[in-house]
């Protein structure tokens, strides 16, 4: 995908696939604690995708969720720079499952005002909206 069709708007086969990554990334999920798998799946604005899932610790507190799994490693491949296109986020629980609140200011410091989010709602259907949607009034250090 080239850096042109990663900026334009978000095509449904662009969408599938993330879902489908996020989905493929979720089975690795190591979740023995909870039994919550969940998967993400990362667009960056360069087009490359990165996939990340949950790991639990018995210590409770040191589970990385997904998403922070994904942005670690897109910050590993393309340096500090990386920006999010879109992050989709799934899980193989059948459940809702929106970002949690560390997730939701760890993507908002890699996105732009452009980045949208997808996860699942309680009913069933698929959210998709905007960080500042996400996170009204987020903490930031200085300016974007
Ligand atoms: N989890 C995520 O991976 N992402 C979130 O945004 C919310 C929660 C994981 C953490 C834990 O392994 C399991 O879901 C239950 O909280």
């Amino acid at each position: 995908m080239s850096q042109n069709e990663a900026t334009a708007t978000l095509s449904p086969a662009q969408i599938g696939e993330l879902r489908q990554r996020a989905l493929a990334v979720g089975a690795n999920a190591y979740a023995p604690y909870s039994g919550f798998r969940v998967g993400a799946a990362i667009l960056l604005e360069d087009g490359t995708i990165i996939t990340g899932c949950n790991v639990e610790n018995a210590s409770y507190r040191l589970t990385t969720c997904a998403e922070q799994s994904a942005i670690a490693a897109a910050v590993a491949l393309r340096g500090p720079t990386a920006r999010l296109r879109a992050v989709m986020i799934v899980n193989l629980n059948q459940a809702a499952s929106s970002p949690c609140g560390g997730c939701r200011q760890t993507i908002l410091e890699f996105a732009s005002s452009r980045t949208e989010v997808f996860f699942p709602a309680a009913d069933g259907s698929e959210v998709r909206c905007s960080v500042t949607d996400l996170l009204p009034h987020a903490f930031l250090l200085r300016e974007r």
